[in-house]
């Protein structure tokens, strides 16, 4: 059976990413914070949940357990990702909210990767990382700064492994999404609807989970099998410079 990982399953484009990695003929096994009370979408696509906090070794260390003992993995998709509790001024960002970030986003990503590529190696039989980075790798907001530096921390951590990796037949890749549609964009939809009514995204609309999802799929299933440590953004072109 070729088992997928993907973290950050509950939310908007961890769920859209493991159902169509399901669909596609995957068995996913997939890590949230949350206890999953309405299991029904997971249960029909034999998806796995493994409850625990990505920032926490015992936990990562649990979920790896749970994917190997299942079958041979394929796929690692980092997809669980926060941002901070509170916006506040570069000026005014606390320590406690960049260990917060950070240890999630950035270390989290780094040590669960290090252990799935280690079991991959022990396999010899490749595979595919990818990564959800951010287009706040690359663009600066100056009240959520923690977040870009985790996210630009992501790019690395996607370059690093894909040169280390190369040998081993693993690609690793990110994606960087840019205004998704999911609960982490909730409380600021205001704000990016009048932005995306401004002109702001070029394609004029949101992106939606499943947007982000089909690009994962695609550096997953071997699509972009000469692909690798690059990066796929996917924000209906808000990336362009125009004059
Ligand atoms: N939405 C956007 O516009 C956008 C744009 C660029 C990049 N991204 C990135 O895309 C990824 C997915 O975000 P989303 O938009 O789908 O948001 P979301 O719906 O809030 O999903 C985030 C997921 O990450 C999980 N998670 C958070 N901390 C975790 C931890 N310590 N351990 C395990 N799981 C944890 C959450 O689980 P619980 O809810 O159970 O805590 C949730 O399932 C994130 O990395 C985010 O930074 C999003």
């Amino acid at each position: 059976m070729k088992i997928a990982i993907v973290t950050g399953v509950a939310g908007g484009i961890g769920k859209a990413s493991a159902l169509l990695l399901a669909r596609k003929g995957y068995t996913v096994v997939g890590m949230g914070r949350r206890p999953l009370f309405d299991r029904t979408d997971f249960d029909r696509a034999g998806i796995v949940y493994v409850q625990g906090d990505l920032s926490v070794a015992e936990d990562r260390s649990r979920l790896l357990e749970q994917a190997c003992s299942m079958g041979e993995i394929g796929v690692l998709v980092n997809v669980a990702g926060v941002a901070p509790k509170q916006r506040l001024d570069l000026l005014e960002m606390t320590e406690e909210s960049y260990d917060y970030v950070m240890g999630i986003n950035t270390k989290g990503t780094l040590f669960l990767t290090q252990a799935v590529a280690n079991e991959m190696i022990r396999r010899g039989k490749g595979g595919s990382i990818v990564n959800i980075s951010s287009c706040s790798a690359y663009t600066s907001s100056v009240n959520r700064g923690e977040y870009c530096i985790s996210k630009a921390g992501v790019s690395m951590i996607t370059k690093l492994f894909a040169d280390r990796l190369s040998s081993e037949g693993i690609t690793v890749n990110e994606v960087c999404p840019g205004i998704i549609a999911t609960e982490m964009t909730a409380g600021v939809k205001e704000k990016y609807d009048r932005l995306i009514a401004d002109g702001l995204v070029p394609l004029g609309r949101w992106g939606t989970p499943d947007d982000v999802a089909k690009a994962v799929v695609a550096l997953c299933d071997g699509t972009f099998g000469y692909t690798t440590g690059a990066s796929l953004i996917v924000d209906g072109g808000m990336h362009i410079r125009s004059l």
